[in-house]
């Protein structure tokens, strides 16, 4: 034991990213390994989000869609987002929700592949990527086809020249399992698909690498570990190659060339901005690009060396205080996201007591207690008190208490 928190101590000395930490109000006591579901509040977001109430709203009022470029902003924050994901400014854009987003570019997706109706859902991603994949596929008349990412190859094989577009999720949202974005992206594209990546559980703790790997889209949310706060608006990127030929459902005014003309007739804008529909929730946004500052002069090679190193330790001090606990996630660290996913049977209850112990983290179905390792406010001696508390808790029978019976609403 003693072994261990030396070590921790160690790997922290070591920690390029570690003075992050101070950039985030934390509760005192509270361990937050839950920055994967809702990422800690920045320091700074409140100020930025009052001034833009009392001072951009309550003073300057309308003004402030130009003079506090407020129009600009979704393609603004977008480009800053691009910067963690390896996208060129120009491509991506903040606004609506991850599933909306989703809707936007499958359907725009399907119209750029005409003549080929078959499009590639994992049947084990977050479900809002299949809900919208099956219902835009009854509009456009696709087949969705469920095929797990081990299985692409065999499938293009035998069907590749039906299929318009693969959508997959960079990292599973359960089991923390990254996926092979550059392989995977191939393999569609040798087909003559179009590849769609959801980053919501890659962005700002993985290098995603958009540009180099020659994705063609992309969406992600902002409110895990991009730290933008509860209901924060998604992103959407479109390889500047796709631009001309994006063809978005969701043709709203903010979308039009020139939306002041009120003109009767739509007219997409030339660039990203197509993908915009309607007026954007400013604070929302403005709150999402004032915690993105929290990033700023962090190498996301460096970001992702301490998310893997935390998540490795992790898995270390687990096996040595729980060896019968089952890992879920891959212990090879260049397969798995920032997250560790264990199996139990009471995982519900299991998180429920870690939780009265200070020690957040969530539960998935079925039976996963899901812990993220945000590396930018978390420490390798975090990790080990994390495992401590789950040792205790599974000691004591923490767990078995009555109390933890019963399910709220959101898990
Ligand atoms: C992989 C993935 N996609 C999409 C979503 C949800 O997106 P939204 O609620 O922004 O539509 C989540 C939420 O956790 C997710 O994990």
């Amino acid at each position: 034991m003693s072994d261990l928190r030396a070590r921790a101590a160690q790997l922290d000395a070591a920690n390029p990213v570690a003075h992050a930490r101070d950039r985030f109000e934390l509760p005192d006591g509270l361990l937050y390994l839950d920055g994967n579901s809702l990422g800690a509040l920045p320091r700074g977001v409140a100020e930025a989000v009052a001034d833009v109430v009392r001072r951009q709203w309550g003073t300057d009022l309308i003004a402030s869609w130009n003079t506090h470029d407020w129009w600009g902003a979704p393609q603004r924050v977008g480009d800053r987002v691009g910067t963690l994901i390896g996208a060129a400014a120009g491509q991506v854009l903040v606004g609506d929700s991850t599933s909306v987003n989703l809707f936007k570019l499958y359907v725009a997706a399907a119209r750029m592949r005409p003549g080929r109706r078959v499009v590639v859902n994992d049947p084990d991603v977050f479900p809002t990527d299949g809900y919208v994949l099956e219902g835009a596929a009854r509009l456009a008349d696709l087949e969705v086809a469920q095929v797990r990412p081990p299985e692409l190859a065999a499938f293009l094989a035998e069907r590749g020249r039906e299929v318009a577009l693969v959508s997959y999720s960079h990292v599973d949202y359960r089991t923390g399992r990254l996926w092979d974005l550059p392989g995977l992206t191939k393999l569609t594209q040798d087909a003559g698909a179009l590849v769609l990546w959801d980053l919501c559980h890659s962005a700002g703790v993985v290098e995603v690498g958009l540009d180099e790997h020659g994705v063609d889209l992309a969406v992600g949310c902002g409110y895990k570990y991009l730290n933008g706060g509860p209901g924060a608006p998604a992103y959407a990127y479109v390889a500047t190659r796709h631009l001309p030929d994006l063809d978005q459902p969701l043709t709203g005014w903010n979308g039009h060339a020139t939306p002041f003309a009120m003109s009767g007739d739509y007219s997409p804008a030339p660039g990203v901005e197509r993908l915009r529909v309607g007026t954007p929730p400013l604070l929302s946004l403005l709150a999402l690009e004032a915690a993105l500052a929290a990033y700023d002069g962090l190498a996301m090679s460096d970001v992702r060396a301490a998310s893997m190193s935390l998540t490795g330790f992790f898995i270390n001090c687990v096996h040595e205080l729980l060896p019968d606990v089952e890992v879920v996630s891959p212990l090879d660290a260049a397969e798995r996201g920032s997250q560790v996913a264990l199996g139990h049977e009471q995982a519900y209850a299991v998180v429920q007591a870690l939780i009265a112990r200070g020690v957040v983290g969530d539960f998935r179905e079925p039976n996963i207690v899901r812990l993220g390792f945000a590396p930018l406010y978390l420490s390798h001696v975090d990790a080990l008190t994390a495992a401590q508390a789950l040792r205790d808790v599974l000691a004591d029978g923490a767990h078995l208490d009555p109390r933890w019976a019963q399910r709220s609403t959101v898990t």
